[in-house]
């Protein structure tokens, strides 16, 4: 069983990426001294799964930032010019997951974005849903979870409030009635 964690930061009003697809408004919210549980919960990781627009986010940074580890591009258009360790796919996630999961994988981070997360949570492949809140408005961009379901009713494993005014919530699927 391949346990999938989508482990995201929202704004207070549920946005992941402001109105231009920008993550820059969390550039403030980074501390050199203080990783928000990060380092512990990617060395758990063995896969990650993106949507198209996450990964040209990802692709326009000066360096692939996740050199370490087996990635999936989710897209159904052809990809040209992937870094080493990243393969891109146009498979439905049920397939996407099976295929990681006969691969060996055991924790893939689905990175997002919100409307990929929509796709895997409608079919309850999200295993693990870890939400850090960010006490900022953006007033527009993509949602959290970012299409049509129904989606799974979930329960919270834990709650956890920075200093800072982030806070950290983390929730699995609650059982089908
Ligand atoms: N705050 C955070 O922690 C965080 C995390 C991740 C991403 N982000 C931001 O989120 C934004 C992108 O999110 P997004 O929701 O706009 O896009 P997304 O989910 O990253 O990508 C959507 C694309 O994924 C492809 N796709 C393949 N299979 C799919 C399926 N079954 N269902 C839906 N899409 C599928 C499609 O690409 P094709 O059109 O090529 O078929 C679709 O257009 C970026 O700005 C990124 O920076 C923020």
């Amino acid at each position: 069983m391949i346990e999938v964690s989508y482990l995201v930061a929202q704004s207070l009003d549920g946005r992941i990426a402001d109105a231009t697809g920008g993550v820059g408004w969390l550039d403030a919210w980074h501390h050199p001294d203080e990783d928000y549980g990060l380092g512990a919960f990617m060395a758990t990781v063995d896969a990650i799964v993106m949507g198209r627009r996450t990964y040209e986010f990802c692709r326009a940074l000066p360096e692939w930032p996740y050199p370490a580890h087996v990635s999936v591009v989710c897209s159904r258009a052809p990809l040209p010019d992937l870094p080493p360790q990243v393969r891109a796919t146009a498979e439905p996630p049920e397939l996407v997951a099976h295929h990681l999961a006969a691969a060996g994988h055991r924790h893939v981070w689905l990175l997002g974005g919100g409307q990929l997360a929509a796709a895997w949570s409608a079919r309850r492949l999200i295993s693990r849903l870890v939400v850090f809140v960010i006490p900022e408005v953006l007033g527009a961009g993509p949602s959290l979870i970012d299409g049509p379901g129904p989606h799974p009713t979930l329960q919270r494993l834990a709650l956890h409030a920075y200093a800072n005014g982030v806070t950290r919530l983390e929730y699995r699927p609650a059982p089908p009635a």
